[in-house]
């Protein structure tokens, strides 16, 4: 890393010898550190840092980390999803702006399920991580019963937050196991941005998600569907009739995905955002006899 670190050191005052208050960098010298750190919007990053600081020493240790790689969301505390500010702790998944179109396609099926049930959507949002598309979902859709859930402890602890502010319940545990029974059958629309990115590949991401978000938000198992197939195989049973899964995937285990999607009795569609570059599975269980048979 650079040497030309900006840090506020503490200067000696000339009249009495005591220190004076440390001065905060100046936004030009946490650009310029931040620019040699390798960060393509340091001027962005450093307004947003230096509006965050609450004192130079605060300033100091915030472009420290992220000069050493933290995700710039760690740094602040906080991520931007759905319009909404979502706080995002350390060893927590960061949000991706990509997922904002899972949250949209689930915004648009949850306000069609309320209109045709007449009554208020039931929404869960597994492998929730922050919470941040639980969050975003039930501020979109006005009254709604949401229920989030994650394995990792730190995660639970973040989305609690998060998810508290729209009423929601936030469960810790393994997939389905974490949610509470009477949830069986009467979920309209179930997200599940799970881990995905086969084992192999998981060393290939970029170290911003490899040396500080936890392997188990990321590693998808050897093609990288292996939670995904535990998720299309038990949905069925805690969908409501007509009720939709939704969850993003690779481009290029899509086709893996639709299948596993089908082999659970499900109606399989793939939407896609080139914009975002992204790929959203969403299964839906038939609302006639043959989703009653497949439950
Ligand atoms: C890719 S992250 C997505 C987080 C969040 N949904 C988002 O889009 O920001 C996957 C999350 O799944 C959680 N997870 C992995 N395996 C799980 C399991 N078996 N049961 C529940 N959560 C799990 C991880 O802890 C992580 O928070």
């Amino acid at each position: 890393m650079s040497s030309s670190h900006p840090s506020p050191s503490s200067r000696p005052s000339p009249a009495s010898g005591v220190p004076l208050p440390p001065t905060a960098p100046s936004r030009a010298a946490v650009v310029a550190r931040l620019r040699a750190a390798g960060c393509v919007f340091a001027e962005d990053e450093a307004a947003l840092l230096v509006a965050a600081a609450r004192t130079p020493d605060e300033l100091a240790a915030m472009v420290e980390r992220r000069a050493v790689g933290h995700p710039l969301e760690h740094v602040l505390g906080w991520a931007e999803f759905g319009g909404l500010r979502i706080a995002v702790d350390p060893g927590v998944f960061v949000p991706r702006r990509r997922t904002e179109y899972l949250l949209g396609r689930a915004v648009a099926l949850g306000r069609r399920a309320a209109e045709r049930t007449g009554r208020r959507t039931v929404a869960v949002d597994l492998c929730c991580g922050s919470g941040a598309v639980g969050a975003a979902l039930a501020t979109a859709l006005d009254g709604v019963e949401l229920h989030a859930c994650d394995i990792e402890p730190a995660a639970v602890r973040c989305a609690r937050r998060n998810v508290a502010a729209v009423d929601g319940q936030v469960h810790e545990g393994d997939l389905f196991a974490a949610l509470p029974g009477h949830l069986r059958g009467r979920i309209d629309v179930l997200t599940a941005n799970v881990p995905y990115v086969p084992t192999e590949e998981v060393g290939l991401l970029p170290p911003e998600a490899r040396d500080f978000e936890p392997l188990v938000a990321l590693d998808g198992g050897t093609d990288g569907l292996d939670v995904l197939r535990r998720v299309t195989a038990a949905a069925p049973r805690w969908l409501a009739p007509g009720g939709h899964l939704l969850f993003e995937t690779g481009e290029r285990q899509a086709d893996r995905a639709v299948e596993a999607v089908r082999r659970s009795g499900l109606l399989a569609e793939v939407a896609t955002c080139d914009e975002r570059y992204a790929t959203v599975v969403i299964g839906t269980l038939p609302s006639g006899p043959a989703g009653a048979g497949s439950r």
